[in-house]
């Protein structure tokens, strides 16, 4: 569908508000009295926002910031850190400018502000919201105290395809996962009420399906029905946006042709007349100059374009800056629609309660808190996931290890390196603060513990690009460094293997320049020599555990043929070591789950598990080359298998869980009842889960539906619930999940979500395979 070409189904003022503390009375009385007051150009300037820091996008320079607060000609500073640095341009602002506006100061804040926890991909992988409200409290909190109130985060991108580098800022590739995860990093960054010292605004990102990037190249044009845009893509945003966030990003991408930073269906049609978003839009960087780029106008073309679509905010751009005011002087752009933009950005000051608390009171030091470390510890080990733990000959499982490992022998690139282990996009994170697997395998085995490095991330001159990771500082004469030699340290590592009875081995890829954003890779291996580190070891008979750390799905295919032990550990943050350590040995149970599905060959993305039917769909058995025509006329690869090599919701436990079968409440369900039940259920799916192992763990139940007879054709297999269980051996607990028409809905031809008569397929299980079945029938 076309921008502009949906009508409005409802009118903003009659929606309830998502975030009540930007419809109140008050705060938008205080709104109006200002607005009267201010010039054009001061209205313009609460539109603008400049980099004042380093730089996260191209350009970024900007020598007159000082001149800007003080004229009041700049809204929003990014990437200006600290309580002196921040109270610097307030100050001017406050007390130079006519208006005392304050500047709100925003920042990306990813997986914690100072004290970094595991990437967000990783913390998607605990499937425990609780988990993702924690992180994002800790960075509100120390953001704040920073003097940064708004946080450029969540990412709740639908990510389906991990060539594309971003994969690691996000929950995944499910929009029920997704949702739930985006509702819980909303609520703990902004605690219900902007205005708490420890809450930050949070800015929803990135606005609209900027995921689904074609190819899984960055920055690439998106181009999907409006069905699946609504269905799958637009969900997450959307419970974002009802559980209060206060902002939203728009992203760099184009959607269906309309570029999504001028994209009225989505910026306005959708998230303000659909959803009632009261908050403001602010560009990405340098998006909405970039629309030239995009061929829809030149510089006051597209900026008119952008402000006109809903966007409220330009972020590093400055087009809003120079070319808005003479387009509103010559009548091209009503003043009301500036207007408008400046009462979302104020709406947003005066609920964080910037007005009556400017500046920030500067606290002591940063530091890593045993506190800290601890809530670190904890939500890393829940994200690790336990993908193959196979008996070996003669020895039985590998993990947990017991007292009865003897010499361990660690090896890998990233076994001892604290700044890849910190993950991508760790900002005011120190990679100082991070315990390496080195060290904290170092604290449980002593002399016990062999280590070699095995080789390098990158192989020959490209090695040397790690060492000069840094946005701000251009890479030059790094040409002399002299170039690793992988053949000779792999030979070296094999030796150290050759004296341990176990090894670790610690393999990924570059989280610091093959990872996040612009990061888009054509292969899913490992990177440089580790593959072939990985096979030398293996050749040498030792058992090996395998830890990945990596912040996309990598491909497997070699070690899960040969490898008896693998550990998916991600980018784990400051207590890396610790929390693989407490996996190890069993101090901790793994729980995790894959959020996304991690394919056998690069050439299947994008994989994921809710596909839809085709006419001739593959027979699952069929593992070898087709040799008849009823095995190939169907939808397959010639040269591998469809299913993913671990699939979605996929993770072991050192115990095993058995499922009943799943029971209804009710088995018929009128059709009007489930209409009418928005935000209710009318059937629970109840299930019995056993602890049938040795030890307690924590099982994380998952349900699926399949709408087996829909006027549009349906996914077979949807996520409608999960639940963390913790059981001790032999215990079993009844886990119960209700239905009702926000999990029975689709969106129809007609664009519209709606539910008819038909049979759900319901399976309960501990991964996107779960087997234990029962059936659901909505009568007319
Ligand atoms: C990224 C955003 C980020 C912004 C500000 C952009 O390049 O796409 O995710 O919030 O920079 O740093």
């Amino acid at each position: 569908m076309l921008a502009g070409c949906v009508p409005f189904t409802a009118a903003a003022q009659s929606l309830p508000a998502p975030n009540a503390q930007l419809a109140s009375k008050e705060l938008n009385g205080r709104v109006e009295s200002l607005l009267k007051k201010m010039t054009l150009d001061e209205k313009i300037g609460q539109l603008v926002q400049f980099n004042g820091g380093y730089a996260t996008g191209p350009g970024g320079t900007n020598l007159h910031n000082d001149e800007l607060a003080a004229k009041g000609q700049v809204g929003s500073f990014l990437n200006i850190v600290g309580a002196e640095a921040t109270n610097h341009y307030q100050h001017l602002a406050i007390e130079k400018s006519r208006l005392h506006i304050p500047i709100l100061f925003g920042q990306d804040v990813i997986h914690g502000h100072r004290t970094t926890f595991p990437v967000p991909l990783a913390i998607a992988a605990s499937w425990d919201p609780a988990a993702a409200e924690l992180v994002a409290h800790y960075g509100a909190t120390e953001a704040r105290a920073d003097g940064i109130p708004w946080v450029f985060s969540p990412m709740v991108d639908i990510a389906r395809d991990p060539r594309w580098g971003r994969i690691i800022e996000s929950n995944g590739e499910d929009p029920y996962l997704g949702s739930a995860m985006a509702r819980a990093w909303v609520k703990g960054y902004q605690q219900d009420d902007l205005s708490k010292p420890d809450s930050a605004a949070v800015s929803v990102k990135h606005y609209a399906a900027y995921g689904a990037a074609i190819a899984g190249r960055d920055y690439n044009a998106v181009d999907m029905s409006e069905i699946a845009l609504r269905q799958v893509y637009l969900e997450p945003y959307h419970a974002a946006v009802e559980a209060g966030a206060a902002t939203l990003m728009s992203s760099f991408n184009s959607i269906n042709g309309i570029p999504a930073t001028a994209n009225r269906h989505t910026l306005t049609d959708i998230l303000r007349n659909e959803w009632g978003f009261d908050g403001f839009v602010v560009s990405d960087w340098g998006a909405v100059a970039e629309l030239m780029n995009h061929s829809i106008g030149d510089g006051p073309t597209v900026a008119r374009k952008a402000l006109e679509a809903g966007v409220d905010m330009d972020m590093e751009g400055n087009l809003y800056g120079t070319v808005i005011a003479d387009q509103v002087r010559s009548g091209k752009i009503p003043e009301s629609v500036v207007s408008e933009a400046v009462r979302r950005i104020l709406r947003v000051k005066f609920a964080l309660g910037l007005f009556e608390h400017p500046y920030t009171t500067p606290g002591p030091a940063y530091d890593a808190t045993p506190e800290r470390r601890a809530a670190a510890r904890k939500v890393a080990a829940e994200t690790l996931v336990l993908l193959k733990n196979d008996p070996v000959e003669g020895v039985g499982v590998l993990l947990p290890f017991t007292s009865k490992a003897k010499k361990v022998a660690l090896i890998g690139p990233l076994a001892d390196n604290q700044r890849e282990l910190l993950g991508a996009w760790a900002g005011n994170g120190d990679p100082k603060y991070v315990v390496t697997l080195r060290a904290a395998l170092q604290e449980r085995l002593g002399d016990r513990l062999l280590y070699a490095e095995g080789c390098g991330l990158l192989s020959g001159e490209d090695a040397s690009v790690l060492n000069h990771v840094d946005f701000n500082r251009p890479m030059t004469a790094d040409s002399h460094e002299p170039v690793p030699d992988d053949a000779k340290t792999i030979v070296e590592a094999v030796e150290t293997a050759k004296k341990a009875d176990v090894a670790i081995l610690a393999l990924g890829e570059p989280a610091n320049w093959m990872e996040g954003e612009a990061s888009s890779r054509a292969t899913l291996g490992f990177t440089g020599a580790q593959e072939q580190l990985l096979e030398a070891i293996a050749a040498t008979g030792k058992p090996i555990v395998l830890v990945v750390l990596a912040g996309r799905p990598l491909e497997l295919k070699w070690a899960a043929g040969h490898v008896p032990a693998i550990l998916e550990a991600w980018s784990p943050g400051i207590e890396a070591g610790h929390a693989v350590a407490d996996v190890l040995f069993g101090d901790v149970n793994p729980s995790g789950k894959l959020p996304a599905s991690l394919p056998r060959a690069v050439g299947q993305e994008p994989l994921y598990y809710a596909q839809m039917p085709t006419g001739r769909p593959a027979r699952v058995d069929l593992s070898h080359f087709p040799r008849n025509a009823e095995e190939k006329f169907n939808s397959r690869y010639m040269d591998e298998d469809n299913s993913a090599l671990f699939p979605f919701g996929w993770g072991l436990s050192y115990t095993r869980f058995t499922y009943a079968q799943p029971t209804l409440s009710r088995s018929v369900v009128p059709v009007a009842e489930v209409l009418a039940s928005r935000g209710k259920s009318v059937v629970t799916v109840g299930v019995d889960v056993k602890n049938t192992g040795g030890v307690a763990g924590t099982e994380v139940v998952q349900l699926y539906i399949r709408n087996t007879a829909a006027s549009v054709e349906q996914p077979v297999r949807e996520l409608k619930g999960f639940a963390r269980v913790t059981l001790a051996p032999g215990e079993q607990k009844h886990v119960e999940f209700p239905l009702g028409f926000d999990e029975l809905n689709f969106w129809n031809a007609e664009i519209k979500q709606t539910v008819e008569p038909t049979t759900y397929k319901i399976w309960a299980g501990g991964s996107s395979l779960a087997k234990a079945e029962t059936s659901l029938q909505i009568a007319e």
